[in-house]
């Protein structure tokens, strides 16, 4: 592991002795399907992390408001969000697992928080900006987004918040907020470290740019065939003969294609591509079944606990309980510090 500046970039797949004993929080919005993007950049290094420290997992129902306001919606996707974490392998015995909104500890903290909050601080987030370009209502909550991911980060003691590059702002935000209350109000909070794997950093989409919801560009990690099938299919390429040499780094599908192809078939397709004889309609298809099949352990696993949200109920509830455990002892020094007891 490397530390860079503040941020810790990690190779995935290194060894996990030197994080043993670190808090390691991330959480997901449950606002749409899970894609390959997310699976890489946040779900995967969560899921690893499980053995390398104290876990804590969440799913932030109280962010996806800022963009759904649909009570069926967020229910679902609560519900399926807890469901895909635990498919894709997540043990809840193993970590602590909530839904951001059965610890409402966070929304005080916040509130604290937001009264040392420089506005400008605020208004340097791109990602407000972007969301409002994008159509997203621009309400206070929005723009508030990043002192509730700060209170979620903080409330906890997280040291490592493994995340996409497109949250780094943010942990900047958490950092500085807790720079500031500590400078402020005595030394209370731990100062978080994004972990952002450097060669994961930002998954391409069907088209090229970052793969995200928002551009319609996703491959998601649960489609049923035919719609995988679709996705896969409309994967952007050139239009240069197949027997052009081609260099594969430059290549969309390749660059999806490496995520997740064996080894020695990944080597034989970069040859492929450097010496002539790669067709992207061939290597679409195969990548087709290397999705599904790479899935599909997960993907059954996920099937069984949709068909059970009694279960995944009881798994958040119990998740919440040690959760709110811990947020309750980091909130009453929080309100000794700063005059809330008298
Ligand atoms: P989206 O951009 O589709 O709306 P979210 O903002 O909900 O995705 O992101 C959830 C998590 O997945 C975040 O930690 C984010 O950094 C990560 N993530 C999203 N898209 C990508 C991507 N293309 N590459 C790497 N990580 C990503
Ligand atoms: N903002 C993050 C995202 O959109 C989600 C999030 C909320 C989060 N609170 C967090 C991530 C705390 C890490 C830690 O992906």
């Amino acid at each position: 592991m490397v530390y860079e500046g503040h941020t810790c970039v990690c190779a995935s797949d290194e060894p996990k002795k030197n994080n043993e004993e670190m808090r390691i929080l991330s959480g997901i919005q449950p606002s749409g399907k899970l894609h390959v993007g997310n699976y890489f950049g946040m779900m995967k290094p969560m899921i690893e992390n499980m053995d390398r420290g104290e876990l804590y997992a969440f799913i932030v129902n109280f962010h996806a408001l800022t963009s759904v306001q649909d009570k069926e919606a967020i229910q679902r996707d609560t519900l399926e969000a807890a469901a895909d974490f635990l498919a894709l392998g997540l043990d809840p015995e193993q970590c602590v697992f909530w839904a951001q909104s059965d610890v409402p500890e966070v929304t005080e903290l916040m509130w604290y928080l937001s009264t040392l909050t420089p506005m400008g601080l605020l208004e340097r987030c791109h990602s407000y900006k972007d969301k409002v370009a994008k159509g997203i209502a621009a309400s206070h909550g929005l723009f508030a987004y990043p002192v509730l991911m700060a209170a979620d980060i903080l409330l906890f003691q997280a040291e490592i918040v493994p995340v996409g590059k497109d949250q780094k702002q943010h942990l900047e935000v958490a950092r500085d907020i807790a720079i500031k209350f500590n400078n402020t109000f005595g030394e209370t909070f731990v100062v978080p470290e994004p972990q952002i794997s450097e060669t994961l950093a930002t998954v391409p989409g069907t088209d090229g740019q970052k793969m995200s919801k928002s551009y319609g560009n996703t491959i998601g990690i649960f489609l049923s065939q035919k719609e995988l099938k679709k996705s896969v299919m409309s994967i952007v390429t050139d239009s240069a003969p197949v027997e052009d040499p081609k260099d594969p780094e430059k290549c969309n599908l390749y660059n999806i294609f490496k995520l997740f192809a064996p080894e020695d078939r990944l080597a034989e397709v970069h040859d492929l591509y450097v010496n002539g004889g790669a067709a992207y309609g061939y290597l679409k298809l195969e990548l087709v079944d290397i999705l599904w099949e790479y899935f599909r352990e997960a993907r059954e696993k996920r099937e069984a606990f949709i068909a059970d949200p009694g279960y995944l109920r009881e798994i958040l509830a119990k998740g919440a309980i040690k959760a709110r455990d811990k947020a309750s002892k980091t909130l009453e020094l929080v309100r000794e510090r700063i005059g809330m007891r008298y």
